[in-house]
């Protein structure tokens, strides 16, 4: 052996039967982006292919693929256009109806995490109970290379099917699709440290919009939609949604779904009514966001939370109650919207579910369901679908 050879910080050394010499690393990023190799749609595969070409021709400026991909699909002005679109329509509309998916700005995210700590909000604990008890009956049944998460939002209730696949050594690639590119920056971070053979290849999408598995992902892959988010969707947005999944789905894939159930009234409005307010303020979100974003001039506690159960549809609905009769203003979409004293404007829909129901809504769209499993109350449903033949 030679003498001791200081090696600066950020540097490699290098030694080979030639002698040793000191290689110096690019420059350190910030602990994330440095991770992160950004991509349009077009680019994707190409940088990483054009970089591993580079290695095997001079090994000296060897980079390995990057473990983390971001795959950027929206247009540049997709979210506002699409608020914009949404909030046009819906206040224009009677009764008038803003969609779910704007509650989720930083604001929002916190205070939905906060909701599922409360006592009275079952789903998420009860969700993430099952999925400890069957993530090795899941890992054994699909032995799945690749986990495709719609809406993954921070990731959380999927390491516990990371860590199932990875101990039954056949988890490879993990690809998240959000709208928010520094959730899933940050869920990128913390994955590829957490699982050191794990690739993690994002997207960020519109899932109501494109559904489409990343093309190098590798197969078996499970395609999981937990925490009851199907809910939010009308019967004919979640067609849509199974036909968008199932155009996509291989012969070995699978669609693992979590569904809240239809259960007693008082349990499900005290759900999304909770003591402390705090599905409330969730609530009213939606106002301080198109406040920020639109110029609009909502005044938030000129509004009521307003929790029902729609017994007809079997769903939970939340609203907005205007107190009083007013005028609110729109500036960045030139509208001026009049509210009647008590008017009711619908902010979402949780729809509940029976096994009979969901089974024939998924077969209609040619994916029959394999497992059920639920929690011995019958309060939440976890079920696996496969392709019909
Ligand atoms: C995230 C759509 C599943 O519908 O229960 C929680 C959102 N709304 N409290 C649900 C929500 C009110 C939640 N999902």
């Amino acid at each position: 052996m030679g003498p001791w050879q200081e090696v600066p910080e950020n540097s490699l050394l290098l030694a080979t039967r030639a002698g040793t010499r000191v290689v110096p690393l690019p420059p350190p990023a910030d602990a994330v982006s440095g991770l992160i190799q950004a991509a349009t749609r077009h680019t994707t595969a190409a940088p990483a292919r054009s970089r591993s070409a580079a290695a095997s021709a001079d090994p000296s400026t060897a980079t390995p693929a990057p473990r983390f991909t971001l795959d950027q699909r929206l247009p540049a002005d997709y979210l506002t256009d699409s608020l914009r679109r949404d909030v046009v329509a819906g206040l224009s509309a009677t009764p008038k109806i803003l969609p779910p998916k704007w509650f989720y700005d930083a604001r929002g995210s916190d205070l939905f995490e906060q909701i599922t700590e409360l006592a009275e909000y079952y789903p998420t604990r009860v969700e993430e109970r099952i999925l400890a008890r069957i993530a090795p009956e899941i890992a054994g049944a699909t032995g799945a290379a690749t986990v495709f998460e719609p809406g993954s939002g921070s990731s959380r209730k999927t390491r516990l099917l990371l860590d199932a696949l990875t101990a039954r050594g056949t988890l490879r690639c993990y690809a998240p699709l959000d709208v928010s590119p520094s959730a899933l920056e940050q869920a990128g971070a913390a994955l590829i440290r957490d699982y050191p053979a794990l690739t993690v290849a994002a997207t960020v999408a519109d899932f109501e919009a494109d559904l489409t598995v990343p093309h190098d992902a590798p197969s078996p892959r499970l395609i999981t939609f937990l925490g009851s988010t199907i809910g939010n969707l009308d019967p004919t947005e979640r067609r849509e949604f199974y036909d968008m999944l199932r155009a996509d789905l291989g012969p070995a894939d699978a669609f693992l779904l979590g569904a809240d159930l239809v259960k007693d009234r008082d349990v499900l409005v005290r759900a999304y009514d909770d003591s402390q307010g705090v599905t409330a303020e969730f609530n009213k979100n939606v106002l301080h966001v198109i406040n920020r974003e639109l110029g609009a001039d909502f005044d938030p506690d000129s509004f009521a939370h307003v929790a029902l159960w729609n017994e007809e549809e079997e769903r939970m609905e939340m609203h907005l109650r205007s107190r009083y009769a007013q005028t609110v203003k729109v500036r960045a979409l030139d509208l001026s919207v009049d509210f009647a004293a008590d008017e009711l404007m619908r902010t979402e829909i949780s729809c509940k579910f029976r096994r009979d129901g969901l089974t024939a809504e998924l077969s209609d769209c040619g994916l029959d369901v394999r497992n059920w499993w639920t929690d011995e109350a019958e309060q939440f449903a976890v079920l696996l679908a496969v392709p019909s033949r």
